[in-house]
């Protein structure tokens, strides 16, 4: 049976991203509690990244600034820079790109978000092992890595008296053991282990040419990469085989895993009536097609024991430009004229980011389109046709296939 591992694909992540930016740009904000806010108008801004300094003091995403000092005193908060009245998030776009070109010098990248990616390593796997054996791998190659599952360990009294680092250790050496012993998988664990050595090497030079850490997953396919990428974090990386999977899976919520986190993953726990993605292993293929068709179904089977088929496309850009904001409680939208206004200083956003972008890297867009996402309201969104980066006919543009949404009617100066 092809279980796909034969198959290396890595996903890297970068740790508490933003928060590395600002801490590049003001180097006083480092290896100290710190928070990235957008907006100080209400409660001192809203935070979207935090250091793991402030993470240890219970601060998360999405707090007021001013709740989370009081949380920790001694907080550092940096600000979000702005632009047309709104966000600007162009110092995280252009860390991005910096990242996104050092890791494809060693594979090829498929850009995930700002800041993740994956990398197919099958074929840099496959001519180093030209040239090396199980033999001549090192825990000292291997210094941020966990192999999950690993040490297997029958006394769990012993495993909670080590410290983390010493637990790790022991568990990569017991995996290298593992390899050399040759099981039958032997053959797929060489090579995540292989791929583990070229992710340490990129991440390295990551942090060399950047200045910037993250943390990396290792498996044979873009889900468990993804998963093994979340273990460890920060600054560490993890070999997830696929006979670690079971345990994983067993205790693992559905929504946990890439693709399941929204509706699907719902409606698959409400259909069946199971928490845990290694639940779904006691349904049929046949059972699984029947409630979730012919493509979900057997992906579903697949899924929950570790397999799956996705290919890494190469694309180191994003496919989409577009700009966004919020209008909560009071800020609410009310006229035609406010819609207009804001509609315009989205529009002068994206001409300056497409022009850019088609400066760069010689495309042009050819889509326009407008969302609208109302608290409890279904969203909204309609194209047209982009025929040229002027923000006064976008805006326009955008008015008039919107307007259909406004219940004042559109002969009324009220949104
Ligand atoms: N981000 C955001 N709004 C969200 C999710 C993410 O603004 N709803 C931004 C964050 O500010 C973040 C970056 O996108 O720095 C990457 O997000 P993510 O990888 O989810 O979190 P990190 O802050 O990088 O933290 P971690 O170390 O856990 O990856
Ligand atoms: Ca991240
Ligand atoms: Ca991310």
């Amino acid at each position: 049976m092809d279980v796909g591992d034969e198959r290396v694909i890595a996903l890297v992540d970068m740790d508490c991203f933003y928060v590395q930016v600002e801490q590049r740009i003001n180097p006083e904000l480092r290896n100290k509690p710190c928070v990235v806010a957008q907006y100080k108008t209400w409660k001192g801004g809203g935070i979207i990244a935090v250091s793991y300094e402030a993470r240890g003091h219970g601060v998360s995403r999405n707090m007021w600034a001013d709740d989370a000092r009081r949380l920790c005193p001694d907080l550092q908060v940096a600000r979000v820079r702005e632009a047309h009245g709104k966000a600007d998030l162009t110092p995280y776009r252009e860390a991005s790109v910096e990242v996104i070109e050092v890791m494809s010098r060693f594979a090829v990248v498929e850009r995930a978000s700002i800041d993740e990616a994956y990398m197919d390593l099958t074929g840099s796997v496959q001519d180093r092992l030209k040239h090396m054996s199980v033999q001549d791998i090192t825990p000292q190659q291997l210094k941020g890595t966990y192999a999950q599952g690993f040490p297997q360990t029958s006394d769990p009294s012993e495993s909670a008296a080590v410290d983390k680092e010493e637990r790790r250790l022991r568990g990569l050496q017991q995996w290298l053991e593992h390899l050399s012993s040759g099981g039958q998988s032997s053959r797929a664990e060489l090579c995540l282990t292989v791929g583990a050595l070229i992710v340490e090497e990129m991440r390295a030079a990551v942090e060399e040419h950047t200045g910037f850490r993250c943390s990396a997953g290792i498996s044979h396919n873009k889900v468990l990469a993804k998963l093994a990428c979340g273990l460890n974090k920060p600054n560490r990386q993890t070999v997830l085989p696929l006979g670690s999977v079971p345990e994983l899976f067993s205790t693992l919520p559905i929504r946990k895993i890439r693709n399941l986190g929204g509706k699907l993953g719902t409606s698959v726990t409400e259909t069946l009536g199971v928490e845990n993605i290694g639940d779904l292993t006691q349904f049929s293929k046949v059972q699984l097609e029947q409630h979730f068709g012919e493509k979900t179904g057997p992906w579903l089977y697949d899924l929950c024991r570790g397999i799956e088929f996705e290919p890494v496309k190469p694309r180191q850009l994003p496919k989409s430009i577009g700009c966004s904001k919020n209008f909560p409680g009071k800020t609410c939208l009310a006229t035609q004229q406010q819609v207009q206004h804001w509609l315009h200083q989205l529009a002068l956003e994206l001409q300056e980011r497409l022009n850019k972008d088609r400066d760069m890297n010689g495309r042009v867009a050819k889509q326009l389109t407008v969302g609208i996402q109302q608290a409890g309201d279904r969203s909204f969104s309609r194209c047209c046709a982009l025929v040229r980066y002027d923000a006064v006919k976008m805006t326009s543009d955008s008015l008039a296939i919107i307007k259909s949404l406004n219940t004042a009617g559109s002969h009324q100066e009220a949104w």
